[in-house]
Formats: structure tokens, C-alpha cells, sequence
């Protein structure tokens, strides 16, 4: 144990545990540190947002989190964010995967560099935080180790325009699936969280295109978007060794939304005033 951890494990539903979150300087990646961080957990934040990362530390202090820059793309910067955790606080119980993002565009017109982004982006960095992450939880014998990966409703819902999103999300999912499969008798877990709208800086431009929201909200059976602290609950709980026989699981955090259709974010900027 590291002296940073022995100089006091307060409680908590994660007390003690050491987690890292890719993606965590805004919207959900840094409501998990957050959330994780309130209940006892050391926290490791990766990202490629320096100022963010910064603003990040001050909120949570010296003692509960470390940052390092990290483009979960990059293989190397993925491989020293787990570093970081062993490190600075002895070792790594919980990796969050975070990072991630899409673009709007149909498939026929889609730019292939652009295609190319968002699966790198979203799946294989979650692919490089699971193997980094997943190797050192191995070698840690008998401590239990929790990954979660953050997939999408766009993982099992087609949106127009979201091609490389759902399919990158999708394959989130079997990543999810095989992972548990693999680390399960390492005493690992894995599991995926499967958001709808969230409102963030990723999705701020769809409250600028009439209707889009509109449909979102009429289509969910709740009746609303959330907030990143909804989503932040659910990855705490499958963190937590409160979830500790669930593994291989995606857990939608969509107001129910899954049961309908999504959005026509490319119908909705269609519609809009040209010029
Ligand atoms: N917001 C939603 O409605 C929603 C819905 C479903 C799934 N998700 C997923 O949740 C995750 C977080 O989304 P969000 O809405 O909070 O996004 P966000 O854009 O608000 O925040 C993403 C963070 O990731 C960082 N980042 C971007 N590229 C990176 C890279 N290459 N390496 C490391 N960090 C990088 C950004 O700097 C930012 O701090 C993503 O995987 C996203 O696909 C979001």
C-alpha cells in the first residue's frame, strides 16, 4: 500500500479503492471522478483537456486525485495512466472508459478519416484502457477489479447520421462481453453502461437544432434527458463491490428509451433555415 493510501481510508462505497476515469475533465467522465471521488475512491484522470484536467485536481485535492494528459488513442498514454495508479497510489481497482465521441453524417457521404476518429475514439480506446487496465488487475492477486466501459444506447439504437457512433458503441458492447469472459476468473469484472441523452458539452449542439431534443423527450418513457450524475450513479454501483457477481452486463441509462426510436438528427438539420 502506498503511503499516499495509508495515511487515511475514509468510508464510502468505494473507500480505498483506486480508480481511473479516461475522458474525465468534462461532462460524465468528470461526474464520475467526482462521484467515485466522494465515496472514498483515489482517483487516477486521464484526458487530452490540460486545463480541464487541472480544474479537475484543485476540485478533488492532492490527496484523492492525480491527472496525467492521456489520448486514449495512443497506446503509450494509455499504458502510463494505469502507471499513474499503481505509482501514486499502490494499485488499480477500477477503470472507467470513458472518452469517447461521434460525428453526423450519413454513411454514403461519410469522410473515411473521419469515420476512422470516432472508432478510435470510442472503441479502441476502450479496447487499449481495458488491456492496460485489465493486465495490472490480473497481477494484483486477490484484489477484486471492476471495469466499465461507457457504450450507448446508439449501441442498440440506430440514429441517422450516427453510423460510425453506433457501430463503434456496438462493438463497445462485445469488447464488454469478451472482457468479462477473459478476466471473470482473474476475479475481474467487467460491465458497460449504455447512456441516452446526457446533457453535456458532446451533445450541447443538439439543444440548438429544434426538434431534436423535442424527440428525444417524446420518445422516452421517462420523459426527459439527464444529467451526468445519473450516468455517474450506475458506473458507481457497477464499480462498487456491491455489483460484485455483475459482470458482462450493459446497463442503459436512457429513461427508457430503448423501448422506441431515436431522434432524426439529420432529418432535424434538414429542416433548418439554409444560410
Ligand atoms: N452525452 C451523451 O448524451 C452520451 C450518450 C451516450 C454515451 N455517451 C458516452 O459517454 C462518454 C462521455 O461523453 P460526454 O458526453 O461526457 O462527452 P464530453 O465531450 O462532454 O466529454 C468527453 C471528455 O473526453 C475528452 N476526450 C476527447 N477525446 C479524448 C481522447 N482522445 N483521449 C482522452 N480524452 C479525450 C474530452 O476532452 C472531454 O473532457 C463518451 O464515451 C460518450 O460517447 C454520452
Amino acid at each position: 500500500m502506498s503511503a499516499r493510501i495509508e495515511s487515511g481510508v475514509g468510508a464510502g462505497r468505494v473507500a480505498g479503492k483506486v480508480a481511473l476515469v479516461t475522458g474525465a475533465a468534462a461532462g460524465i467522465g468528470r461526474a464520475v471522478a467526482h462521484r467515485l471521488a466522494a465515496e472514498g475512491a483515489y482517483v487516477v484522470a486521464g484526458d487530452i483537456d490540460a486545463a480541464g484536467l487541472a480544474s479537475l485536481a484543485a476540485e478533488l485535492g492532492p490527496e484523492r486525485c492525480v491527472t496525467r494528459l492521456c489520448d486514449v488513442t495512443v497506446e503509450e498514454d494509455v499504458a502510463r495512466l494505469v502507471g499513474a495508479a499503481v505509482d501514486e497510489f499502490g494499485a488499480l481497482d477500477i477503470a472507467v472508459a470513458n472518452a469517447g465521441g461521434g460525428t453526423a453524417a450519413e454513411l454514403a457521404d461519410h469522410d473515411y478519416a473521419a469515420w476512422r476518429r470516432v472508432v478510435d475514439l470510442c472503441l479502441n480506446g476502450a479496447f487499449l484502457t481495458v488491456k492496460h487496465a485489465g493486465r495490472v488487475m490480473r497481477a494484483q492477486d486477490g484484489r477484486a477489479g471492476s471495469i466499465v466501459n461507457l457504450a450507448s444506447l446508439n449501441a442498440v439504437q440506430p440514429g441517422r447520421g450516427m453510423g460510425a457512433y453506433c457501430a463503434a458503441k456496438a462493438g463497445v458492447v462485445a469488447l464488454t462481453e469478451v472482457a468479462a469472459l477473459e478476466l471473470g476468473p482473474s476475479g475481474i469484472r467487467v460491465n458497460a453502461v449504455a447512456p441516452g441523452l446526457i446533457r453535456t458539452q458532446a451533445t450541447a449542439g443538439m439543444w440548438h437544432v429544434p426538434g431534436v431534443v423535442e424527440e428525444y423527450v417524446e420518445n422516452a418513457p421517462l420523459g426527459r434527458f439527464a444529467e451526468p450524475e445519473e450516468v455517474a450513479s450506475v458506473v458507481l454501483f457497477l464499480a462498487s463491490d456491491e455489483a460484485s457477481f455483475v459482470s458482462g452486463s450493459v446497463y442503459g441509462v436512457d429513461g427508457g428509451a430503448r423501448t422506441r426510436r431515436y431522434p432524426d438528427l439529420i432529418g432535424a438539420l434538414e429542416r433548418l433555415p439554409r444560410g
